[in-house]
């Protein structure tokens, strides 16, 4: 089943002590209340373990930002997926346009990282989206099908059913920008589409497309209201209880 899915990208923010007060004031904040989405925080790797020892985690659920894409061995400072579910992380959040325009990351990197994911258990947060010049030339839909396709569709039925979306249009990202409702429900219908014609309408219709760039208390309520945005990946507002909390609230 399609769930609703409120998770924060922390980036490279937060010391650990930062950290744990956030995600712990977080948990504070939640317990009690009857929520209408999952909750997720996506921390810097330092912090996994700790967060998730500190926190209910089936109140929230733990995401890292990235994992390796090679199984173990002598990769000096990288992050296997095993370590990362080892720490009682359950989400990765893998594709991140600032990972791919960073640290070039591909769509052969990033479907190894998909694979080595799956293997260990962990639920792939998938991001895709387009550039502004892309999407001033129109070219937005052709962009997320192609990678959607070149990094998730050698996947079988089953392990594609494991994968959450979040379309996250580049231009949108930390600018204050934020797609319109109607822009995100125009394109999250489109990729369902494209999941459909790959992986057929019940697949589709059972993923979980988030949108991301520039959510807030102020536009949350008018993005999800929309039929085929499930939720939201959100970076900056994800920083502080006070702001994060509405967002997970506007479902
Ligand atoms: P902002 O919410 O800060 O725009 O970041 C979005 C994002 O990149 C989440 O992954």
């Amino acid at each position: 089943m399609r769930k609703n899915i409120i998770a924060g990208n922390w980036k490279m923010n937060t010391t650990l002590s930062e950290g744990l007060a956030l995600a712990k004031g977080l948990d504070e904040a939640l317990k009690g209340k009857t929520l209408k989405c999952d909750v997720v925080i996506g921390t810097p790797f330092t912090h996994l373990a700790s967060v998730a020892a500190a926190i209910d985690t089936k109140r929230i659920g733990v995401a890292a930002q990235n994992c390796a894409d090679k199984d173990k061995g002598a990769y000096t400072g990288e992050v296997s997926a095993a370590m990362v579910a080892s720490t009682g992380a359950e989400y990765v959040i893998l594709g991140h346009s600032e990972r791919r325009q960073y640290y070039h990351e591909t769509s052969v990197t990033l479907e190894a990282k998909v694979n080595l994911a799956l293997a260990n258990g962990l639920t792939p947060i998938f991001c895709i989206g387009e550039v502004l010049a892309e999407r001033e030339a129109g070219k937005h839909f052709e962009v997320v099908d192609e990678q959607v396709r070149t990094a998730l569709f050698d996947l079988s039925p089953e392990d594609f059913s494991k994968i959450v979306i979040a379309y996250e249009p580049v231009w949108a990202i930390g600018t204050g920008k934020t797609a319109t409702a109607d822009q995100a429900q125009e394109i999250h219908a489109h990729i369902r589409k494209t999941l459909a014609a790959k992986y057929g309408d019940v697949i589709a219709n059972d993923t979980t497309i988030l949108y991301g760039g520039s959510m807030n208390a102020e536009n949350a309520k008018d993005l999800v209201a929309k039929p085929d945005v499930d939720g939201g990946l959100i970076g900056g507002a994800s920083l502080s209880v006070e702001k994060f909390l509405p967002i997970i609230e506007a479902f």
